[in-house]
């Protein structure tokens, strides 16, 4: 049996997969050092006290006869899809609950939703970018069409950057892995361009909790238009900690193609997924009601000040880096290609960065270090970081 001949063109493993070997390999050959770890955006705080109620609780009406659950809705339990309408009313966007979706994460939706589509249309994608926007696209035969992301355009790039036309617009805002932001004026200009392209934006907002700018939206759907050209895709694990128990959401507005990107997304769906499971729809629930979201945003703040300290770091060692602030991510300048820097980091600071190169031919010379570690750690990373001055 043939493999699809497409997978012929991805990079032999995926970014976070070869990083976790190097850091293995490493591990093994030098098992009395201790590594820390600022590679991939995984947070390291427990799991805020309201969802593991729910979780409890949710555990133990599974464990009665009226309380028991078995395969639940493909699209999500009303009860969750309700509380996700309530925060987007929060940021002063009105969404139905047949519109919103809950998935096991950002990224299985970030790439399944090409499953709607027919196979070759193209893809437009910011160089750098998170890698499954493009490993996805390559799987499933697209095109691709990358566009610059480069501090002349502080890492935003807009439709003016573009040549030819696009299918699909990938656009992710706070970015991964440069931490830049969009503001509210310049993703207008992105709704105009789709509406005017009939381009769809597959919008990632996985990280819009860490926002601090004012001008800077929460979700693409605060911008007038954007429920005729846009899909929202998000996730709580960055948000309130899920990156272990997997649940995440996307937003299918009525009006694309008069409900039928909705209609077919909701087909695809009920196909090759089976939904999230109860109790961890209900620890969902939970991290969105006010004492959940307090909670959520207390780890927040602790990785915020993560990005200080290495930022400070960074800042005494006369390093140029962007994000941080709006992100938790920092995108350092290394000074050299970043897979050699990868391994000087590895190498004489046991400290984990993920190599910019990684995220496209525009993270050459880049490296991203992130914020979601522990406090301790992230302290001694920086101490170990200004004694490689
Ligand atoms: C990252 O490090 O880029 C992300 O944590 C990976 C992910 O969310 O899948």
């Amino acid at each position: 049996m043939k493999i699809n001949p497409t997978f012929s063109q991805l990079t032999p493993s995926y970014l976070f997969a070869e990083i976790a070997n190097r850091v293995a390999a490493y591990k093994k050959a030098n098992p009395g050092k201790k590594v820390i770890s600022l590679g991939i955006g995984d947070v390291t705080r427990p799991l805020i006290k309201p969802a593991v109620d729910a979780l409890i609780k949710a555990s133990g009406e599974m464990g009665t006869a009226e309380g028991f659950r078995g395969y639940g809705p493909e699209q999500g339990y009303e009860f969750l899809r309700a509380a996700l309408v309530k925060y987007y009313a929060g940021r002063g966007v009105t969404l139905a609950t047949d519109e919103v979706f809950i998935s096991d994460g950002a990224k299985s939706d970030l790439g399944n939703f090409l499953d709607i589509f027919p196979r070759g249309i193209t893809a437009l994608i910011p160089d750098p970018v998170y890698p499954a926007y493009v490993d996805g696209n390559i799987m499933s035969g697209n095109k691709i069409v990358y566009m610059d992301a480069t501090p002349e355009n502080g890492f935003l790039p807009m439709p003016e950057d573009v040549e030819g036309r696009a299918d699909v617009i990938y656009l992710c805002s706070p970015n991964n892995p440069t931490g830049a932001a969009y503001t509210f004026e310049q993703l207008a200009v992105w709704v105009d361009y789709a509406l005017k392209t009939g381009a769809l934006i597959i919008y990632d907002a996985a990280y819009e909790r860490f926002i601090q700018d004012e001008d800077c939206p929460h979700t693409v759907f605060s911008v007038p238009g954007a429920r005729g050209c846009a899909v929202e895709i998000c996730s709580f694990s960055k948000m309130a900690g899920f990156t272990g128990l997997r649940c995440g959401w996307t937003v299918v507005p009525h009006e694309l193609q008069a409900n039928s990107v909705n209609a077919a997304w909701l087909r695809r769906q009920c196909v090759k997924f089976n939904g999230v499971p109860y109790i961890v729809q209900r620890a969902a629930e939970a991290a969105l009601t006010p004492e959940g979201l307090a909670a959520a945003d207390k780890n927040i703040e602790y990785y915020r000040i993560n990005a200080r300290v290495i930022g400070a770091a960074l800042d005494s060692m006369g390093i140029r880096y962007y994000g941080g602030k709006n992100s938790p991510y920092i995108w350092m300048q290394c000074g050299m290609p970043s897979w050699e820097y990868f391994d000087k980091l590895l190498n004489n600071a046991q400290i984990v960065g993920t190599p910019g190169a990684g995220f496209g031919k525009n993270g050459e010379g880049f490296f991203r270090l992130t914020a979601f570690g522990g406090a301790g750690n992230t302290v001694e990373a920086a101490q170990r970081l200004l004694k490689l001055k």
